[in-house]
């Protein structure tokens, strides 16, 4: 009996022992360490973005492989109430096993983005896509809806967007100018000629009938309802700001143009205090590089450009990052996070992730620094 009794106590001690183990609460956030899910695999949700819905936060990202580029499962979601602890949700858009569907299976999905749609009460995800055996060739964006945050989306289609338009901020005499560019005039990439020719449309000409390519992107509600695409055009040399229907589905066909030429990739975007601030990052690849930072009281511009927000060692390597999205936690005033990736190429699944606190200089200019540890409750 004496055994017996021993034997059960003993049991729930291990029980509770494994409990703790496995059941343990992140308390902080790790920038550039292995970020595990409540069930202890490591998160599989790259060039992500986040959804606060209905006081739970949903994590949507890119389920990449071990090995290779190419997207093999899909688009993946987590969510959690807390920001550190992710509950895998499984695949929220799945590839699609059918041959000639343009998200067969091992086409290459990145940077999803969800809005919630408050006239359809619909979920709204674009992403970036190329089609399967193209590289990046196709440079597209993909719509999906679904009914509940975690899924599943259904895809509807891809496109290039805003075909046949141009951009609101040229006139009659720039479009006729740029009708005049011809690209066999400028066999050379960055001379002064070219770059000219660049900022006078001489890809976005090409591209008019079309659709814009539509690479590295996010999207931004504004205060109003309101949403837009912004996203790497024109060969990853320009950045476009395009305005989305209000059921998110489409292109109103009113879009600008940010940095023509400039080469900015991964872009995000927030707003505070009535000033919209874009951070992007430069086009090396998986490389990381310098972010650059840019600034306007109107979507429509005129953008400036600031200097990078990142300070401190390794800030011109963006602490070895690339930015995906930022976001503000829920009843703070100024708590905006950073979202960002480390890629590792040679296993994107295992690429951490680098998620920082904007601070905000004198100016109200932010100003991002590295943490080795932190925690939301440091978010004001
Ligand atoms: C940089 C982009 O930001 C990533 O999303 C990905 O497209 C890589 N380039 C591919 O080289």
């Amino acid at each position: 009996m004496k055994r017996s009794i021993f034997c059960v106590i003993a049991m729930c001690y291990v029980c509770l022992f494994l409990t703790t183990v496995f059941a343990q609460n992140q308390t902080a956030f790790f920038p550039g360490q292995r970020w595990e899910d409540v069930d202890g695999n490591t998160i599989n949700a790259h060039g992500g973005g986040m959804l606060f819905h209905k006081g739970r936060y949903y994590w949507y990202g890119e389920n990449r492989p071990e090995k290779g580029f190419t997207t093999e499962v899909g688009i993946g979601v987590y969510s959690s109430d807390d920001l550190l602890n992710w509950k895998d949700e499984g695949v929220a858009l799945a590839v699609s096993e059918e041959k000639g569907s343009p998200i067969e299976r091992g086409c290459i999905m990145e940077r999803p983005k969800v809005i919630y749609n408050e006239l359809t009460k619909k979920y709204v995800m674009l992403f970036h896509l190329e089609l399967k055996g193209q590289g990046y060739a196709a440079a597209r964006v993909g719509f999906a809806v679904a009914e509940q945050p975690e899924g599943p989306f259904t895809f509807i289609r891809s496109l290039r967007p805003n075909a046949g338009k141009w951009p609101a901020d040229f006139s009659e005499q720039d479009i006729r100018k740029a009708l005049t560019l011809d690209e066999a005039d400028y066999p050379d990439w960055w001379t002064q000629p070219w770059r000219k020719a660049i900022a006078d449309g001489l890809l976005l000409k090409r591209d008019i009938e079309g659709g814009q390519m539509s690479r590295d992107m996010t999207v931004f509600v504004d205060d109003d309802g309101k949403a837009y695409h912004i996203f790497s055009a024109e060969e990853n040399l320009t950045l476009n700001l395009a305005e989305l229907t209000s059921d998110y589905l489409d292109y109103t066909g009113k879009y600008i143009r940010i940095a023509p030429g400039g080469q900015n990739e991964a872009p995000t975007i927030f707003k505070r205090q009535g000033v919209y601030w874009l951070i992007t990052s430069g086009c090396t690849g998986w490389e990381p590089n310098e972010a650059r930072m840019f600034r306007s009281t109107s979507l429509w511009g005129p953008w400036e450009q600031l200097p990078n927000p990142f300070v401190g060692e390794n800030a011109n390597k963006t602490f070895f990052s690339q930015g995906t999205y930022i976001f503000k936690k829920e009843n703070t005033e100024d708590g905006y996070i950073f979202m960002a990736d480390r890629w590792m190429p040679a296993s994107l699944k295992y690429s951490p992730y680098v998620w920082l606190p904007i601070d905000f200089d004198g100016e109200g200019c932010p100003v991002i620094k590295w943490r080795d540890q932190w925690s939301p409750e440091e978010l004001k």
